[in-house]
């Protein structure tokens, strides 16, 4: 059994924040990447978000998870390398694995090494027989799989959540690339994406009655003040959410009360009142849209499953290109 953690990230992590910090507060449309919201009190919020009943992805996809496992399991196959991206909930995979027959290894990928660590350590317990193999990287960059010792099938890659839906096309184009160059030929993709719906509902999920979503948004602020000496007045921001039925996807923003200026490491940020800065692109798709996406990065469509209300779906692609 392998009990080692392999480490698949370039910079300091630290460094890398204050130059995405900089470089998105920089420029005439403020922007701060989303992947920071995940610290300890981020990770946490968002597991909180995950219970809101207006936020209906987590439920729905797991109500489509339990009802299909087999299903999809079968679509798998045995003997596979089971990748899987963005590891935060491990209840979703624990239905996969404990479906898959005979899985031959189980590679989480995340960038949180804390979570990462505790998810292996309960994921081994539970599945004495299963390789575990986590992996700490940013999964937006190309990486190397650590290598199973015994032989696999294929590598079937596990992205759940919509995390996909974070990125524009474009970044969302790329990384389906990069899933399929991991893979090689007959890879095969089961990836959780939302679909669009009505914008009250969308809005709703991302603007709950509790304001928990504008807690882990405001959060991000609390988090440069902490991890970057950054003095963000985080009572003169407020959360704003919008919904842009052109491209599909829900904006979050955090939107200054007043004219500010923040100071981050010697360097001034002027902030006009009613001023935006984007935190979040989440994209809903509809289930050709996102096939045709996929199809330019060499994946077919193999089958899909989504719950009575059509409200999100899970979609299992093969790579057949050579
Ligand atoms: C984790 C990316 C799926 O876009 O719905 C939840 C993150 N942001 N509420 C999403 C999120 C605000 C979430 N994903």
């Amino acid at each position: 059994m392998n009990y080692s953690l392999s480490h698949n990230d370039s910079k300091s992590t630290s460094q890398e924040f204050l130059n995405d910090v900089v470089s998105g507060l920089s420029g005439p449309r403020k922007k701060l990447k989303c992947k920071y919201f995940y610290d300890e009190r981020g990770s946490a919020l968002f597991d909180q978000i995950c219970d809101l009943d207006e936020y209906y992805l987590t439920r729905t996809e797991q109500w489509i998870m339990e009802h299909y496992i087999d299903e999809m399991a079968q679509q798998i196959g045995s003997g596979v390398a089971l990748v899987e991206f963005g590891s935060g909930s491990s209840v979703k995979t624990r239905t996969l694995i404990e479906a898959l027959d005979t899985l031959a290894a189980y590679i989480p990928v995340d960038i949180s090494e804390d979570h990462l660590l505790k998810t292996a350590e309960s994921l081994r317990v539970r599945y004495p027989n299963v390789e575990i193999l986590p992996l700490v990287a940013d999964f937006t960059v190309e990486f190397q799989l650590p290598r199973p010792s015994h032989p696999t099938s294929r590598v079937a890659v596990y992205f759940p959540g919509s995390t996909i839906g974070n990125f524009p096309p474009s970044e969302a184009s790329r990384m389906l690339s990069l899933i399929a160059r991991l893979q090689g030929v007959n890879g095969s993709l089961l990836i959780g994406i939302d679909l669009q719906k009505d914008p009250s509902i969308i809005e709703a999920a991302y603007d709950d009655a509790e304001n928990v979503t504008a807690e882990f948004n405001l959060n991000l602020l609390h988090r440069i003040n902490k991890e970057l000496g950054g003095d963000f007045e985080v009572s003169q921001f407020r959360h704003h959410v919008k919904y842009d039925p052109e491209n599909g996807r829900v904006e979050m923003y955090l939107t200054s009360l007043c004219d500010q200026t923040v100071n981050i490491q010697g360097r001034t940020f002027l902030f006009a009142a009613g001023e935006g800065v984007l935190t979040e692109y989440s994209h809903k798709y509809t289930i050709d849209g996102f096939t045709t996406m996929a199809g330019a990065a060499g994946f077919g469509l193999r089958k899909f499953w989504t719950d009575p209300d059509r409200q999100f779906a899970v979609l299992h692609l093969v790579n057949d290109q050579d």
